[in-house]
């Protein structure tokens, strides 16, 4: 097409000697005139390849008009007041009813054509129906819209072209249209431009004879691919930053595998509680047990959990190793922050263990006290897995962002204004807290978040001061209080890019197309 279009061209010149409006010109393959604006650009394409040798044009810039979706419907259809009146019986038939109209033409062109069909008198009501006033009638809009189509314009003038536009039938929009001359190198058949220079035209000699394809360094590059960030990793990093910003340290996350001990008894989770079960946690087969955890405060924990102490009553159940020494995948990341916290509590318990966290802890400026603690601020995104059963929004794995705040005296108020400052960070300004129930923290919040998109609250967290029965016996001065939180990082991902379904985020459905085409990945 494109060839015979630049032949049309040259043909049209060897004829005329100049060819004044490009808008009279028939692409080859189409019926009328190219009046309209895509027409225009493809004969722009056509010149530009004549340019400066076979050719030469100038641009004149028009206004032209174009229909729009409906203003199409009626080109095909008729319009609604036109398919009003083709609807309903002769004067003297039964009339036809309101809903009936509706039924035959459509709830939208009964509503707008009955209206205008009963303003220029070409139907008229009787009993409760409708019927033809007039036998005949010309469909002006259609007519004209006809002619707006082919020609952009319109034989009746401007004040008839903005009813049109008053209508939404047509919009204006700017175009261009050329006039073509004979250019330096005219010739009625089309020179193939070379694009390279090759050995063989070097050799032979022929280069001096052949033309050459000018550079056009106007054209876009082919797209570059490389690599991309997984939005659910984008977004991580996001967090991640905003963590490092408010001054927290990343903790280690490695161990996937926990024992019941410090994903559960460390926490003081029940032994008994439900959610140790087999349906919501996977237990490792092989190996299925555990190396001991150290031993004084194994005997501390079971201690609290069989008779209490610090304060408290204890669950008053039997203890069990089995229980504690069963090897499964972590449900949430607060394993981790166990561990840590333990470490942090080592200088307060006389020990030295090798974390780098209690070498800091000197009596000092930023520890009066000198009982080995300093305070601490510590986070982690990573993976957990649970037993779930998989659906839209749910997967057995998936990431955890967890903070931990450890210093002397925090109260309530200070976990709710830390995580203020902290959602805000990440875009959440509207926060609700709900009291909800851990069986590590007291009290425990659940937080909840207004989506203007969804229009509703959403959940997006869980968060709570650890309990007395959790740090005492790690070795914590009683002083010290510990809060912490954590949020799901795949549904803040969902609701901010629009995906509803979690198997296209993660898992063996994800398309790498989708990924580096995500809003995500681009900024
Ligand atoms: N572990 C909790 C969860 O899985 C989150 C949490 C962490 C709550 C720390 C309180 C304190 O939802």
């Amino acid at each position: 097409m494109a060839e015979q279009l630049q032949q049309l061209i040259l043909d049209t010149l060897d004829a005329q000697l100049t060819l004044p409006d490009t808008r009279a010109l028939k692409i080859p393959g189409q019926s009328s005139p190219a009046f309209s604006h895509d027409a225009q650009i493809t004969i722009l394409g056509a010149l530009n390849s004549l340019l400066s040798r076979e050719a030469t044009y100038e641009t004149h810039e028009v206004s032209s008009h174009v229909l729009t979706p409906e203003g199409v419907q009626i080109v095909r259809e008729g319009s609604h007041e036109a398919r009003v009146w083709a609807a309903l019986p002769e004067r003297g038939s039964a009339p036809l009813g309101a809903q009936d109209l509706k039924r035959a033409v459509g709830d939208d062109a009964a509503k707008v054509g009955q209206g205008r069909a009963f303003k220029s008198g070409w139907i008229a009501k009787e009993g409760n129906g409708f019927v033809k006033a007039a036998s005949n009638i010309t469909d002006t809009t259609q007519i004209e819209l006809c002619e707006v189509e082919s020609s952009g314009t319109l034989a009746a003038g401007e004040k008839a072209l903005a009813e049109l536009r008053k209508r939404k039938l047509i919009i204006q929009r700017k175009g261009q249209w050329f006039t073509v001359h004979k250019g330096a190198n005219f010739s009625t058949s089309i020179a193939k431009p070379e694009t390279d220079l090759t050995v063989d035209m070097l050799t032979s000699g022929s280069w001096k004879k052949s033309t050459f394809k000018k550079y056009n360094f106007d054209a876009d590059g082919i797209p570059t691919s490389g690599g991309a960030l997984h939005p659910i990793l984008k977004v991580r990093e996001e967090i991640r930053s905003i963590f490092l910003e408010m001054g927290f340290e990343e903790m280690p996350t490695g161990t996937f595998v926990e024992s019941g001990f410090w994903c559960f008894d460390a926490l003081f989770v029940p032994q008994l509680h439900p959610a140790r079960e087999l349906q919501d946690t996977f237990y490792l087969s092989d190996p299925s047990t555990s190396l001991p955890p150290p031993s004084d405060y194994y005997e501390r924990v079971a201690r609290v959990h069989e008779h209490g102490g610090y304060g408290s009553i204890g669950y008053r159940t039997p203890w069990s190793h089995e229980e504690s020494h069963k090897l499964l995948l972590r449900t949430h990341t607060t394993a981790s922050s166990a561990a840590m916290l333990y470490k942090l509590a080592a200088k307060c318990r006389g020990e030295d263990i090798d974390g780098d966290l209690s070498a800091k802890s000197q009596p000092g400026p930023g520890n009066p006290s000198g009982d080995g603690f300093r305070p601490a601020k510590l986070f982690s995104i990573d993976r957990v897995f649970r037993n779930e059963t998989m659906d839209a929004t749910h997967l057995a794995e998936f990431h955890q962002v967890e903070g931990v705040v450890a210093d002397q005296n925090l109260t309530l108020a200070d976990l709710i204004g830390f995580m203020r400052t902290f959602f805000r960070k990440m875009g959440m300004k509207n926060l609700r807290f709900k009291p909800a129930y851990n069986p590590y923290t007291e009290p425990s919040l659940e937080i909840f978040a207004w989506h203007p998109l969804l229009e509703k609250w959403v959940e997006i967290g869980n968060s709570g001061m650890f309990r007395p029965e959790m740090l005492a016996p790690m070795g914590f001065p009683p002083d010290v209080r510990v809060h912490g939180w954590g949020i799901g990082l795949e549904r803040p991902t969902m609701i901010r890019y629009g995906v509803n379904n979690i198997r296209t985020l993660v898992g063996h459905k994800t398309s790498i197309e989708n990924v580096e085409n995500s809003p995500a990945v681009m900024f």
